[in-house]
Order: structure tokens, then C-alpha cells, then sequence
């Protein structure tokens, strides 16, 4: 089974949640990298007014930190490669009385079509599920591409630290690749040493803005490792980036 269709049947097997709790699981999950992302916008956008702001979320799944963005006025798009997860997200964000712009896409793919550049694009959590490249470096040229001048890129990822506990049904290969058996062996997740991390974007051409290492944080990459001590979890980094000028 290809990872997309393992996100498609993960999103359909809750389609018949009720949107009131669906909606109350999505918000509450969100509202960490919402804030960060409006402590952002105010430091390095801080002229720009929410209303109207293009925001595009990457990997967006129901979209919850694009959802509280839409409660501020932002005028946002969101973008998954699972229909199941985008029509999720069209019932929440009616409920909530905000538009949205669905798109289907695999952002590995160059040729996924965005008709705009974005003042702020948001990754929560989709960065670590690209584990090859040149997917990595694809998803990076999507996101350059679609920056606006003085845009800047927000994402919330799991990162690795010394210690990892590797559940059953999990491999973890030396190439920092977290795999799970879903009936066969597939990789996941790229954990990688922050580190190592910092370095590919800069590679990847972008401008650091920030980019900070939250020790005392620990990541769930599956309900497999819940209630596993934080210690032995991945980290989490925050990061904020900019195209350089050229
Ligand atoms: C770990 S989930 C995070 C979902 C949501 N952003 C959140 O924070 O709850 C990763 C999401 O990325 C989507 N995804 C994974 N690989 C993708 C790809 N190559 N192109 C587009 N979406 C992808 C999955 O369908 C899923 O919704």
C-alpha cells in the first residue's frame, strides 16, 4: 500500500466523526503552531495586516492551523494529497463560516499548479513524511517557488535525539529513516539530527530566519509510541525561513 492511500484510509475511517468533535480534536491540536505562527507574522510581517494575507498550508490535512488563521481574517488555501482529509476540511471550516481553497496535490511533484505566490506558508507536521529524496528537495523548490517576495515559511518537524525507542512494527535505518510495517515495510518518517537538518535548508537555498530546538518536547510520530517518556521520543524545531534575495 503507497503511503497516500494509507493517509486516505487513515482520513476515511473518521468520516463519520461528528464535525463538532472533529472540529474541537483539530483546533485543539493546532493551536501551538497557530501561535507561533502569529508571533511570526508579527515579527517578520509586521506591517501586514491579516486580513487578506495569503496563506497556504502544505500537507494540511484538515487544516487546523489554517482554520484559526481564517478566524483572523487571512485568506487561506490548503493543500493535501488525500481528497479524504480536504472535504473534512471544507465541512469544518463551514462550520466555522470561513472559505477555504482546497487543492489536491503531492507536493513532491513539480507539477503541482498554485495559481499565487503566499505572504505565509505553513508546514505542520508534513516535513518529516517526505523521506526520500529528491522528494525533499522538490517539496523545498515548491515552497521557494511560491514565497512571495517578503514571505516567509513556517514549519513545526520532529527531529532525532540520542536516545530513540523503536516500538514493534517500526525499523529506524542508519539513514535517520523511521519505517513502519503496514504490510510491507515503508518508510514514514526522516528523522533527522537538527543539526543535519539546519544544514539541508540552508543547502535548499533558503534564509534562516529562526530556527529553534525544543529539547523538552517530545513528538508521537504514532500512536504506537503514546505514553512512551518524552526523553526517548523525537524533539521537536520550529523554524522560520526566507527566500534569499537574490
Ligand atoms: C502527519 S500529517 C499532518 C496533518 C496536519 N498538517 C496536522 O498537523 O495535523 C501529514 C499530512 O501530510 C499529507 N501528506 C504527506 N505526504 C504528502 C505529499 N507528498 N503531498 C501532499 N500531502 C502529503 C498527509 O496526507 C497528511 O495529511
Amino acid at each position: 500500500m503507497s503511503l497516500q492511500s494509507h493517509y486516505q484510509d487513515t482520513y476515511l475511517s473518521e468520516d463519520r466523526r461528528a464535525p463538532a468533535d472533529l472540529l474541537r480534536e483539530v483546533t485543539g491540536s493546532s493551536r501551538g503552531l497557530y501561535k507561533f505562527a502569529v508571533e511570526s507574522k508579527d515579527r517578520f510581517l509586521p506591517d501586514r495586516d491579516w486580513r487578506g494575507l495569503r496563506v497556504l498550508e502544505l500537507g494540511a490535512g484538515r487544516g487546523g492551523v489554517s482554520l484559526l488563521l481564517a478566524g483572523l481574517g487571512a485568506d487561506v488555501t490548503i493543500l493535501d494529497f488525500s481528497p479524504a482529509a480536504l472535504a473534512q476540511a471544507e465541512t469544518l471550516f463551514q462550520l466555522e463560516g470561513h472559505q477555504v481553497t482546497t487543492v489536491l496535490g503531492d507536493v513532491t511533484h513539480p507539477d503541482v499548479h498554485l495559481p499565487q505566490r503566499y505572504d505565509l506558508l505553513v508546514d505542520s507536521h508534513l516535513l518529516h513524511c517526505l523521506t526520500e529524496n529528491p522528494d525533499r528537495a522538490s517539496y523545498y523548490r515548491l515552497v521557494s517557488d511560491h514565497l512571495a517576495p517578503d514571505g516567509i515559511f513556517i514549519a513545526e518537524t520532529m527531529v532525532h535525539r540520542k536516545k530513540l525507542y523503536i516500538p514493534d512494527g517500526f525499523m529506524f535505518d542508519e539513514r535517520n529513516v523511521l519505517w513502519q510495517m503496514i504490510g510491507k515495510w515503508t518508510p514514514v518518517r526522516k528523522i533527522l539530527d537538527s543539526l543535519d537538518l539546519e544544514r539541508e535548508l540552508t543547502e535548499a537555498q533558503f534564509k534562516i530566519a529562526y530556527f529553534y530546538y525544543y529539547a523538552q518536547f517530545g513528538f508521537v510520530p504514532h500512536k504506537s509510541f503514546l505514553d512512551l517518556p518524552e526523553s526517548i521520543l523525537p524533539a521537536a524545531v520550529r523554524f522560520v525561513l526566507q527566500n534569499r534575495q537574490p
